[in-house]
Order: structure tokens, then sequence, then C-alpha cells
């Protein structure tokens, strides 16, 4: 008997999906900010088609409206201790942020999280779609181009292989994901957010079931590189930060009990500047010289490295079989040694070549994130610097949009696309006057830099040999 409860059709190549996989992170915390409509045009003028936000704003939301591209909305930190103390606060957050959007077809924003990927079991390539809100969904591969028709049956999918429903492909169901907190855990938070973080997602979840989206709408937790550690760096010694470890089995408790991935940041470039052990090629996808090896297995990049870290870390708290999505991962242009274009150009071809391989990682070969968001779309210059002055130079493109560097994010072999007619205040540079006295300007321009971004002119950064007074212009002038 077919209860045909729901109907999920997709459209899938060999090459569509690498490219459903890849996405980005759009931030916001700019002093210029890109209009967002013209932002969207970037994304769409350069086929990436998914984006994690890391709030909700309405003016964001409208642009992405119709554009097909999937959408992670956020929920600041700030927001957590209130979401977790009210069920009403979380459902008038999920009725203003999440039901407002979410609108049949494809004109509503498509807030997806589709995972598919391939998995090996007992030697029969099959995909898996264990997203949808069902145990266990199984289909056999048989050609590079399949469509699969899907109904949920007493929670188990079937899926077909049908060429005859490519047409209806444009019936593609809204799918998302609700992101609770921007990494809640980061230490430099110590514990404040702690105690809030699983009573938010429930408190979410709930609202989402209430209103019938919690099959599309995922509750995830954005979880920072600093979760997870190896003292000795040995990816099979991985284990969650002690202070968490009770907080994370709640959490993994939650995510499996809903079907939702792990949200995750690995940080190449944050293991190399803080480990003088590891040197750039490994962090670079490049050539090394000195692979690690790991008991019997042998590590060839730092992505591999820290990712296998935290699959131990799985393990070792009873969820070796975790869905884990790469929620964040870059490499910044500025503010650090080796933090240039071209280096995260290297990087960001390693990284996607690696992806698209499909290889996956030592204890999970085949096995790749079900996802990764890129980080970022845009350098942010209002961007905390806490942990170091390239925080505010993430960006594959400048805060206005234009491509720092090549990468194949999904537009394939042709160049990036500039965001196009961006509007820009008249250009003025004013010079600091050198036979003026200048007794008081280096404490005022550093007074200008509590608000302006002067990571480039900092130690490390791309302009700090510019130098006095020259330097005092550039605090003004970005003031
Ligand atoms: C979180 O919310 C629950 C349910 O309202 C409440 O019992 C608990 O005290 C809250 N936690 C904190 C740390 O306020
Ligand atoms: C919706 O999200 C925005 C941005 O995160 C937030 O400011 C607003 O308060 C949210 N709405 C509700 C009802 O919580
Ligand atoms: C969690 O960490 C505490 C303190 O670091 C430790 O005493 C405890 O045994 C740990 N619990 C688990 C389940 O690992
Ligand atoms: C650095 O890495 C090498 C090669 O993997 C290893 O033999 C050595 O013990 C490491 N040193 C430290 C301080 O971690
Ligand atoms: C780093 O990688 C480059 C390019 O793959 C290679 O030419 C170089 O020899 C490598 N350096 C080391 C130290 O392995
Ligand atoms: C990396 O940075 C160090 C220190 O600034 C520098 O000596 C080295 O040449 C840089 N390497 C590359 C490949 O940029
Ligand atoms: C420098 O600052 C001091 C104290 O605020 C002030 O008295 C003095 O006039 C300033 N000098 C100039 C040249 O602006
Ligand atoms: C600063 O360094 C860059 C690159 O090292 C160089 O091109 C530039 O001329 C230098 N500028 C000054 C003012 O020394
Ligand atoms: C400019 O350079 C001078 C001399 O190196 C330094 O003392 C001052 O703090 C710098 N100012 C800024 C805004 O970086």
């Amino acid at each position: 008997m077919l209860l045909n409860l729901s109907l999920f059709f997709l459209f899938l190549t060999a090459s569509d999906i690498t490219v459903q996989a890849i996405g980005v992170n759009w931030g916001t915390t700019s002093s210029h900010p890109l209009p967002p409509d013209k932002v969207v045009e970037l994304l769409k003028s350069n086929k990436i088609t998914k984006v994690k936000l890391f709030d909700a704003d309405p003016l964001v939301l409208q642009a992405l409206s119709g554009s097909n591209i999937g959408v992670a909305v956020g929920i600041p930190n700030s927001m957590l201790k209130s979401l977790n103390s009210s069920r009403k606060v979380a459902e008038s957050w999920v009725h203003d942020n999440v039901t407002r959007y979410v609108s049949s077809g494809s004109s509503g924003v498509r807030i997806d999280s589709l995972k598919v990927r391939h998995k090996n079991v007992n030697g029969r390539e099959v995909l898996n779609l264990g997203e949808l809100d069902c145990f266990e969904i199984e289909a056999q591969l048989s050609e590079p181009s399949v469509v699969l028709g899907l109904s949920t049956i007493f929670g188990k999918c079937i899926a077909r292989n049908t060429q005859t429903l490519i047409r209806r492909s444009e019936l593609i169901y809204p799918f998302g994901y609700v992101a609770i907190g921007d990494e809640p855990f980061h230490q430099s938070y110590g514990e404040q957010y702690h105690p809030f973080v699983i009573g938010s997602a429930m408190n979410i979840q709930t609202a989402l079931a209430k209103v019938s989206l919690a099959n599309q709408v995922k509750v995830v937790v954005p979880c920072s590189y600093d979760t997870f550690q190896s003292e000795s760096s040995f990816p099979s010694k991985g284990h969650f930060r002690p202070d968490l470890n009770k907080t994370m089995i709640e959490l993994l408790t939650f995510l499996r009990k809903h079907h939702s991935p792990f949200f995750v940041t690995i940080s190449p470039f944050i293991n190399f500047h803080q480990n003088k052990n590891i040197s750039l090629n490994f962090s670079l996808f490049e050539e090394t010289k000195h692979p690690r090896n790991d008991g019997h297995r042998t590590y060839k990049n730092s992505f591999d490295l820290g990712y296998d870290t935290l699959v131990t870390a799985l393990s070792t708290v009873g969820f070796p079989e975790m869905d884990v999505v790469v929620a964040k991962i870059g490499w910044p242009t500025d503010g650090a040694a080796n933090a240039t274009s071209s280096t995260a150009e290297i990087f960001m071809k390693g990284l996607m070549d690696h992806l698209r391989s499909k290889s996956g990682t030592p204890l999970r070969p085949r096995n790749p994130p079900i996802e990764t968001y890129i980080y970022s779309l845009l350098d942010e210059d209002q961007r905390s610097i806490v942990d170091g002055n390239f925080e505010r130079h993430w960006g594959v493109f400048t805060f206005d949009g234009q491509a720092k560097y090549n990468v194949d994010l999904g537009q394939g072999s042709k160049n990036l696309v500039n965001a196009q007619y961006v509007e820009y205040l008249s250009s003025k540079w004013c010079v600091v006057n050198n036979n003026k006295d200048l007794s008081n300007a280096t404490a005022s321009s550093l007074d200008a830099c509590s608000t302006a971004d002067c990571t480039a002119i900092s130690p490390g950064g791309s302009c700090f040999n510019i130098s006095w007074p020259a330097n005092i212009s550039y605090a003004f002038n970005n003031y």
C-alpha cells in the first residue's frame, strides 16, 4: 500500500550532487554592506545554490525569496536565553522568521538542506537521503542521472528510479535549517550560552512541529573549531572539550532524534596559525614531505586530520554514524602571516578538488561531509577580532562583491563573476597635513581604529609597512 503522504522529486546528476553540497556563509557585519539584492545576484551569477545566514534579516530573506537558493537561517546568541525559557518566544521567532518565508512551490525562500551522498553498504552503491524524516532511505543507484520520487510510508521512505518524473522537478519542496546561535560553544564566550542551547533547540523544534515544518526545516547548532580537540594531534585521540562533554551528549541525542546533522567549523587556517608544527603545504592540500601517520592511517592534509579528530570525538561519545555538515571553512586574505589571496586561492582549490573527489577521509572513506559552507562570501569589517585581525578578511569576495581570486564554487571553469552596478560613495582620500602639530594624531587615530577597520595596517596586515604618518591617514579615511 502506498500512503502518499508527501512526495519529493529530486533531479540528480553526478555533478548536481556536488554542486548542491557547496554553500557559502553570508554575514552582514559590515560598515558598508552590499545591498541584499546585489548579493543574491552575485550568488546566482556564480551558481551558488545554498547560503547560511547568521540571523534572519527580513531584507535578506526577502531578497532570497523566489531565488531558489537554499537557506539556513541563524539565531543570534543573544536570543538564546529567552528562547530557552519560553516556547511562546520560540513560536513567534518561527512565525516571523521561518513560516512567513516557507511557501509552497518555488516562489518562497527555498530553505534547503537536502543532503545526498553515496554510501557503500554491503558493496552496493546507494544514495542516502537520510535527512528526510525517515529512518532509512536507500535507493539503488544504477545510472549517473536518476530522478527519485520518494514517498513516506510509516516512517520508511522508498525511493524509485523513474525517468518520467524529470519534468516535475519544479516541485522541489523547500528544505532548510534553523541554526541555534552563532557558535555558542566558542571558548571565548566561556560557558555563558551552554545552559540555553539545548532548551532553545527543543523549543524551536516544537514550534516548527506545531506549524508542520519539522520535516523540511532542521534545527542545528553550529559548533566552533574549538569544541573538539586532540592534545597529541592524532585524530584517533579526538574528543570533545571537557567542559562540553555533557552538553554535547544532550545535543547529539537531540540531533539523532530529529535526524539533523552536526554542524561544525573545520579550520585548517587556525590550526596552522596556532600550531607551529603544521606546515603550510599540509594546510593547503599540497604535496607534503611529512604526511602524518596515526596508527596505520596516513593523513596528507590538515582538513582530513581535523575532520577525523571530530569523527573520533563523535564515536567516543556513542555517535559514530552522526552526519556532519562543515558549516564554516575558508582561508583569510589579510591580518596574519600567510593570509593572502594567493594562499587562499590554493587552499580553496585544494578543498574544492578534495570535496569533488568524494574520497572522504581515512576514518570515513568515500563518505565526505554531506554539505560544506565556505566561509565566507564577503569580507566583514565589523566582525569581532578576538581570534585575530584575519577575522575581517575571510571573504572570497571583497565587501563590495569583487572576487579576490578564482575558484570553482559551482560556476565551472569560468572566472567568478563580480557584483555588478555597485554604487559607491564619491571617492575622496584625505592626507594628514605634516605641517600641523601631530602630537595627538597617533592617539586620535587609535581612537578612530576602535570603529574603523585597521586590521590591514596592524602587525601582520598587508599595509603594515605604510608606517607613520601614512597609517594615520589610512585610519581616518577608513573611519
Ligand atoms: C531553560 O528553560 C527551562 C524551561 O523553561 C528552565 O527550566 C531552565 O531553568 C532554563 N535554563 C536556564 C539556565 O535558565
Ligand atoms: C526574527 O529574527 C530577527 C533577526 O534574527 C530578530 O531580530 C527578530 O526578533 C525575530 N523575530 C522574532 C519574533 O523573534
Ligand atoms: C566530562 O568532563 C568531566 C570534567 O572534565 C569529567 O570528570 C567527566 O568524567 C567527563 N564525562 C564524560 C562522560 O566524559
Ligand atoms: C611535530 O610533528 C612531527 C611529525 O609529525 C612529530 O614527530 C613531532 O612529535 C611533532 N612535534 C610536536 C611538538 O608536536
Ligand atoms: C609544497 O607544495 C608545492 C606544490 O605542490 C611543492 O612544489 C613543494 O615542493 C612543497 N614543499 C614541501 C616542503 O613539501
Ligand atoms: C608564510 O609566512 C611566512 C612568515 O611571514 C613567510 O616566511 C613565508 O614565505 C610565507 N609562505 C608563503 C608560501 O606565503
Ligand atoms: C592634544 O591633546 C591635549 C589634551 O587633550 C590638548 O590640550 C592639546 O591642545 C592637543 N594638542 C593639539 C595640537 O591638538
Ligand atoms: C610594502 O610592502 C609591499 C609588499 O611587500 C610593497 O609592494 C610596498 O612597496 C611596500 N610599501 C612601502 C611603503 O614600503
Ligand atoms: C602608525 O604608526 C606608528 C609608528 O609605527 C604607531 O605608533 C601608530 O600606533 C600607528 N597608528 C595606527 C593607527 O596604526
